[in-house]
């Protein structure tokens, strides 16, 4: 176009009244950019922009190929439910218009967040809203596992000792390095300060081996200075999350704080149980007690050895150690909560996270099994803790895991949902498969894998955007076997489902 004085007028008018008509958008939100899809055209705000941009880097950065099968549903939360179900039925399809084949490379039109449904979830309780000044937890671990790029706790910690925004919960949490310098220690503060957790890192004492310096970490606790604000003092390991903490903390508030208790799980392992023939709490599911016992145990010569330099109570374990000493001085024993969780199984942990259990504790995450807590938990933000893990069935057949997984059922959901999936590893070396969970679990259902009546997609990422809005991506590689039949054939696309919560 010649630049006329007139083309010039007639360009400025044009371009005041599209700020006119768009103004606030433009101003507040965003520009409309027209997306793919519906076939009319559709305003996207700067917003989802930036999160379509979101996802593709996500599935960029986790080597999902650039043409996928996509699809995506927002799901408006309302807490208006008396309870949390094992199941929530939604008398609704999740995916009514299916997958679409797109391309999700750089330049390819914004994602589309798909049309909203309702769930009703129960009262909503996110982390900004837990007051954990209550507890004290302690943890022993080396430098470098809390430092390591792999296995550093950081994100995960700051899911249940932070209000989820940079601070602290009012939880206590006492840090103690073996071997280590002081400039790691000093560094090692100064994360946990940065990431918003109330922390107090030390050295721990060197003389003593790994059941030791557990035990040990009792008195440290005991002898913290906020001690009088504590209730419960928790031994975890740098593996223990706590996916629920507003329920977690109504738990331990129906024990009086001011008697002697001593709280925690057992393995779901049979054979270990009657291996170590010790009802004992084991560590990793997170150890609780209260004033009177960790008050009781520091007292006590607990790490007394003998002239060979053993352990006079025996025990080559921390947690084992712990349970000898109270058992050879005391009177207390062990009060079993269910729901905390050590998960001593191999492999595959689906069977535990889709079976719709409301969990207080998790562990094993980044050795036996491989999960990431910290995106798995974000939705918390969203709907609140109940909401994590909680189970989501819909009329076509797909089943919502909330932050583990979206799965499938394509030839009906024939099998009763009650159950868990035996999708663990089982070792059958002593012909105990069938029985090894069997307390813990009941008798779990068959596997589903490499039958074809089941497709998973995973969680790969989520996101918080703010008020109570969280995204969640959610992948099924194409090259997955688990849910094909023996003689199916591979996918031709990754899958992606995108699930957006909203208040
Ligand atoms: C993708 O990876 C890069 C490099 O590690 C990182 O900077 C970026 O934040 C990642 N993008 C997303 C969306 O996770
Ligand atoms: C202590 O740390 C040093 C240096 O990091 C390492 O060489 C040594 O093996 C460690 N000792 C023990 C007992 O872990
Ligand atoms: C370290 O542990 C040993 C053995 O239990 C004990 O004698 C010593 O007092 C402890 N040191 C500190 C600083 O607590
Ligand atoms: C501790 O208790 C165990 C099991 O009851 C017993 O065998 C052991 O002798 C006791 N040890 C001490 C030092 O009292």
């Amino acid at each position: 176009m010649a630049r006329t004085p007139l083309n010039r007028y007639l360009g400025l008018t044009f371009l005041l009244a599209l700020c006119w008509y768009y103004g606030p958008s433009l101003m507040g939100r965003g520009a409309s950019v027209s997306g793919f899809g519906s076939g009319s055209r559709h305003r996207y705000t700067s917003n989802d922009l930036d999160r379509s941009n979101w996802i593709k880097g996500v599935l960029a950065n986790n080597s999902i190929e650039t043409e996928v099968s996509f699809a995506s549903r927002t799901l408006k939360y309302i807490p208006d439910a008396t309870e949390r179900l094992s199941m929530t039925e939604i008398n609704q399809d999740l995916l009514p218009d299916g997958f679409a084949d797109i391309h999700v490379g750089s330049g390819s039109p914004i994602l589309p967040s798909g049309s909203t449904l309702k769930v009703h979830v129960n009262k909503i309780r996110r982390p900004d809203a837990v007051n954990a000044l209550s507890l004290i937890f302690g943890v022993s671990t080396t430098f470098a596992r809390f430092d390591g790029a792999k296995t550093t706790p950081i994100k995960e910690w700051a899911r249940w000792l932070t209000d989820g925004k940079g601070n602290s919960n009012g939880a206590g949490l006492v840090l103690a390095l073996f071997n280590s310098s002081d400039t790691e220690i000093d560094q090692a503060q100064e994360r946990l300060t940065a990431a918003g957790i109330s922390a107090t890192v030390l050295a721990s004492n060197k003389t003593l081996d790994m059941p030791g310096r557990y035990v040990d970490l009792v008195q440290l606790l005991w002898n913290d200075p906020s001690r009088a604000e504590r209730k419960y003092f928790v031994l975890v390991d740098d593996d223990t999350f706590f996916p629920n903490m507003p329920n977690l903390l109504d738990t331990l508030h129906t024990h009086d704080p001011s008697k002697p208790y001593y709280i925690g799980t057992i393995t779901e392992r049979t054979d270990w149980i009657i291996r170590d023939h010790t009802p004992m709490a084991y560590g990793g599911g997170g150890i609780f007690l209260t004033a009177p016992v960790a008050s009781t145990i520091s007292s006590l010569p607990c790490l007394e050895k003998d002239s060979e330099g053993e352990y006079v109570l025996g025990g080559d374990q921390g947690d084992k150690l712990l349970y000898n000493c109270l058992h050879n001085y005391t009177e207390i024993t062990l009060t079993y909560e269910p729901r905390l969780n050590q998960e001593d199984e191999f492999g595959d942990p689906s069977g535990l996270y889709e079976s719709g259990r409301s969990l207080l504790s998790m562990h094993h995450y980044k050795s036996w099994h491989h999960i990431k807590p910290a995106k798995m938990h974000a939705v918390a933000s969203a709907c609140g803790g109940d909401c994590v893990l909680q189970r989501f069935q819909f009329n076509d057949n797909f089943i919502i895991s909330n932050g583990w997984s979206v799965a499938q059922y394509p030839h009906g959901i024939d099998f009763d949902t009650a159950l868990v999936e035996g999708t663990f590893e089982l070792p059958n070396d002593n012909g105990l498969a069938d029985v090894l969970h069997l307390y813990a679990y009941g008798a779990l259902r068959k596997s589903l894998s490499k039958t074809g009546r089941k497709k998973g997609w995973h969680l790969l990422d989520a996101r918080e955007e703010g008020s109570g809005r969280v995204t969640q991506v959610y992948t099924k590689n194409r090259e997955d076997e688990r849910w094909l039949r023996e003689d199916e054939a591979t996918y031709e696309r990754d899958s992606v489902i995108v699930l957006t919560w909203i208040p």
